[in-house]
């Protein structure tokens, strides 16, 4: 029995395990899909919206996942399979795998983009254009396919190393390297002219576009961003040690996404501005800012092109490379949760069983890659439906039939003071009652607005 829970792994030290679990919350819902949403949103309406909700939703799930986690050191199908009985509490498990399995489906054919990306800003600048039209031709299938299974390669060859080795050391590297690329970017764009109309438009509030899907918006970006409902940071949990604080830890994985978050909007949406002075459109006929894959397959390039030269070229290059790198740390942790499931339940070992999971995940991938239009189905209904409904049942399960009691128990296990401290009341109060309301609220609201 010990050897088999040796054989999981455990995080090597206290910061390794911040920085996996901020890597897997770091990703495209960051840098792409947070700015995306403040340009939709109301500009600085949605941040502070959207601080709340990480705060008030995001971080007590977040302790639920990792106190759950922990205290099972299972994946999430053996997790409730060993708190509860019967048939229903594994399905809980089950559904956060399999969110995790489809969301890295499609989240592996963007990763694929950003890399080839990469390619594109070289080609162009080698004066290469066809070669570099070819390789940003976001609807071409084989091209598609090839950086899918590139990167596919990249996380199951990281995700072999083990927890420590692998995913701890990988992570570890790319998360600072991710941060100083970010602010590196960040000051280079301030000297660019057209910057600040981006910053007045992105730090003012907008109060006018404030409406309750602002709300809705930003808690399902809270959701896929911090990475929960989908497994991966309750399988994290599950390689956390004893003496760790669940309560500090998840703070410091809170503010750390909320804070990349908030840096990535800080270059993007002047970046944004920059681009308009240099005559590329920034703005549709629908009179908001291009979002999504416009703005950043499209907008950006333009921009960098724009640049011109060996300026044009470090300033593209490094851009895809810290999406890339931040995607990389998100698919590490979406497929470590398939991985995890079929090492524990099945007894597979790690090699055999990132490879086989990993391939059958690429099936899926190579699919959305020659059908890229599949991507918005795929995120409705996992991003949008899956996530909050995963977190609903793993907030409804832990509160009422785990009992929110033996949670504290387990989170006591690293946080000694937790019973003089106001962390216990509140967020027994927010597991059991105010994150259920306000998550069941948006699923409600979703499903009405997707069915009528
Ligand atoms: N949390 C990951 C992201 O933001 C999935 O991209």
């Amino acid at each position: 029995m010990s050897e088999k829970k040796a054989d999981r792994g455990k995080w090597n030290s206290k910061l390794g395990f911040v920085l996996a679990a901020a890597g897997s919350a770091v990703g495209l819902g960051n840098i792409w899909g947070f700015p995306t949403q403040v340009a939709d949103n109301g500009g600085a309406t949605f941040i502070l919206i959207y601080v709340i909700c990480c705060l008030c939703v995001g971080l007590p799930v977040m302790i639920a996942e990792f106190a759950i986690g922990r205290h099972t050191r299972r994946n999430p199908v053996g997790a409730f399979k060993k708190l509860g009985s019967g048939w229903f509490p594994p399905l809980i498990g089950l559904w956060g795998v399999m969110c995790g399995v489809m969301i890295l489906s499609f989240y592996l054919v963007i990763a694929g983009w950003t890399v080839s990306f990469i390619f594109e800003e070289i080609f162009y600048y080698l004066g290469w254009h066809g070669a570099s039209a070819w390789v940003s031709d976001l609807g071409n299938g084989p091209k598609n396919a090839f950086f899918s299974i590139l990167f596919m390669a990249a996380t199951i060859g990281i995700i072999t190393g083990g927890v420590s080795n692998g995913i701890e050391r990988a992570t570890k590297t790319m998360m600072p390297v991710l941060i100083f690329v970010l602010i590196i970017m960040i000051v280079y764009v301030f000297t660019l002219e057209g910057s600040m109309d981006g910053l007045r438009m992105y730090l003012l509030p907008d109060l006018s576009g404030l409406n309750t899907d602002v709300f809705f918006s930003a808690l399902g970006q809270a959701f896929f961003s911090l990475s929960l409902g989908m497994g991966a940071l309750l399988t994290y949990g599950s390689y956390l040690r004893k003496n760790q604080n669940i309560v500090e830890s998840a703070t410091y994985v809170t503010i750390a996404d909320m804070s990349i978050a908030f840096l990535a909007g800080l270059l993007i949406i002047p970046a944004m501005f920059v681009a308009q002075n240099a005559g590329i459109t920034i703005i549709g006929e629908d009179g908001r800012l291009f979002s999504s894959a416009t703005l950043v397959f499209d907008v950006l390039p333009g921009l960098f092109k724009s640049m011109g030269g060996a300026f044009g070229l470090i300033f593209g290059t490094s851009f895809f490379l810290l999406l890339s790198m931040a995607a990389l740390t998100s698919t590490i942790s979406l497929l470590e949760v398939p991985v995890s499931y079929v090492i524990d339940e099945h007894k597979i070992a790690r090699k055999k069983a990132a490879l086989l999971v990993g391939g059958l995940v690429l099936l899926v991938s190579l699919l959305i890659s020659f059908m890229p239009s599949m991507i918005d189905v795929f995120a409705t209904i996992f991003n949008n439906i899956g996530l909050p409904l995963g977190g609903l049942m793993l907030c409804l399960f832990l509160a009422w039939f785990w009992k929110a009691e033996h949670a504290i128990t387990e989170i006591e296990q690293g946080y000694e003071g937790i019973h003089q401290s106001m962390v216990k009341p509140v967020w027994i109060l927010f597991v059991k009652y105010i994150c259920p309301l306000l998550i069941a609220l948006v699923l409600v609201t979703t499903l009405y607005n997707l069915i009528f």
